[in-house]
């Protein structure tokens, strides 16, 4: 792969939102703590908030101050010298026009856009009447691309007439995640786990991103969206698609996107009859939420509404490895726990040779990847339980936990923050843990496919209590605990 000159600048859109307070602004601290930002990066906020810019240094310096890491203030000191507050209206090249004396010096600038998605045509055709995107600039976007495949693709062709493929880098902020990188590691540098990933030892998959929290604020992005577009479409297919996908040639972007777009052209579509036989939608009502009393979706959103807050549901890979291994896919808003977790269940022994007194005690290998909140890898192993008994041998389940070994290097280790490592991969211009347009849309296409049988079996989401609800059963297979 062709080195890519660093980015030199980052205007920084909806800089004074809450993805900018909460994961931008920590992430580039942290990575100027770690030496990783370029010499000279500069950092150009802005927003429509007629703000000074010592006022917003004040707002990013009191979030970090929140924060558990604290402020190192030496680095606070380096930090702020590159931040810049300008405040405009950048739906129109009149109004970017006042970032532009601050951008003079920059040839390379990435256009970090944490604003609505309903924005970034209207941004990026500013962008390239004012002259500010040049054929070197990259421009960051965040999910959600669209709402449905006919949106998304207008989205991808107004910003794809500004920018190079190569130049738009699309978040997806779960592949910034280390777990979800470790998956890579996990299967492709080792020979133990490639030969048995297909359908010949693997019995099912299940992904769960179950979330405690309810959507609170969020409504009016969240009813028009719902957990099938809001999580399935883009964090929850991305999971699926690095379990399932094929080894690629390499770490280049071409080829790993290659890889996963052809897990998405090979999902099964879905129908009516799945609709009803292998899917669910919920939405939450009141109930109890972390020992308090919490209110329905309904209550908070004001009004009835249809959007479900909870789907769970059984995808299909038509392809030679995966054929017949279904995948159970569920998310949700206030569940009792927050878990985030992949586990791929093998199949059982195809004999037991230990007679009846272990056949009980006879389960099947599992491999579970847990995201969040506690970062592992788990297999779950048979092996003889010490000692002698009367009636043959015992077994017993040895869960075998990388936990203890996966370690973060250097001085103050910590946990980073997904978007640090994504950050930095746009700085470098790396687009390997990025969505490519046709990965977007494919998923797209496929979850349309969804929404449609569920509106044909005119499928309304059942109630489920806050923070109470028993994550079902569904077909022969069980979901996990
Ligand atoms: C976002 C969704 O993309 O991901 C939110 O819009 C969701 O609804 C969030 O809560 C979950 O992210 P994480 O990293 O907390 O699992």
């Amino acid at each position: 792969m062709a080195e890519t000159p660093l980015a030199d600048a980052m205007v920084l859109f909806g800089a004074t939102g809450d993805l900018s307070r909460r994961m931008v602004m920590p992430s580039l601290y942290f990575l100027d703590a770690d030496g990783f930002l370029p010499e000279g990066f500069k950092i150009l906020a802005t927003a429509r908030a007629a703000l000074t810019r010592e006022a917003f240094l004040d707002q990013v310096h009191e979030v970090l101050k929140a924060r558990p890491e604290g402020v190192d203030e030496a680095v606070w000191a380096r930090f702020s010298k590159r931040l810049d507050y300008v405040a405009c209206d950048a739906t129109s090249a009149a109004g970017l026009a006042e970032l532009c004396p601050h951008l003079e010096r920059s040839k390379r600038p990435m256009f970090f856009l944490a604003v609505s998605p309903s924005l970034y045509a209207r941004i990026c055709g500013a962008l390239k009447q004012s002259g500010l995107a040049t054929p070197e600039s990259r421009i960051v976007l965040e999910k959600p691309i669209g709402r449905d495949l006919e949106t998304s693709r207008q989205i991808n062709a107004e910003v794809g007439s500004v920018f190079d493929e190569e130049r738009i880098f699309r978040i997806d902020h779960y592949l910034g995640k280390e777990t979800v990188q470790n998956l890579i590691a996990l299967r492709f540098a080792n020979t133990l786990f490639e030969p048995l990933w297909n359908n010949l030892t693997i019995d099912h998959v299940q992904i769960t991103v179950a979330e405690t929290e309810g959507v609170g604020e969020r409504w009016p992005y969240y009813d028009e969206y719902g957990a099938l577009r809001d999580m399935l479409q883009n964090h929850m297919l991305q999971l699926l698609c690095f379990v399932a996908m094929e080894p690629p040639a390499d770490m280049d972007p071409r080829s790993v996107r290659n890889e996963k777009v052809k897990v998405l052209r090979s999902l099964r579509p879905f129908t009516r009859a799945d609709a009803q036989s292998s899917s669910i939608r919920g939405q939450y009502t009141k109930g109890v939420s972390g020992g308090k009393e919490a209110a329905g979706y309904e209550t908070e959103r004001g009004q009835a509404s249809g959007t479900e807050t909870f789907v769970a549901l059984r995808a299909d890979i038509d392809n030679w490895r995966w054929a017949g291994v279904p995948f159970f896919l569920r998310t949700g808003k206030r569940l009792p726990e927050r878990r985030t977790q992949i586990a791929i269940q093998f199949k059982p022994v195809p004999h037991s040779i230990f007679g009846n007194a272990a056949k009980d005690d006879l389960i099947a290998n599992r491999l579970v990847i847990d995201l969040q909140p506690d970062e592992d890898i788990e297999l779950l192993l048979m092996n003889k339980a010490p000692g002698i008994s009367k009636g043959g041998m015992r077994l017993q389940s040895l869960p075998l936990s990388l936990s203890l070994l996966r370690t973060y290097e250097g001085p103050g280790a910590r946990r980073r923050i997904a978007y640090e490592r994504l950050l930095l991969d746009v700085i470098h211009g790396n687009s390997t843990l990025f969505v490519r347009r046709d990965e977007v849309e494919e998923a797209w296409r496929w979850i349309d496919g969804v929404a449609d049988a569920w509106a044909e079996a005119g499928m309304a989401p059942k109630p489920y209590a806050a923070g109470a609800f028993a994550l079902i059963e569904r077909s022969e297979r069980a979901w996990l605990d």
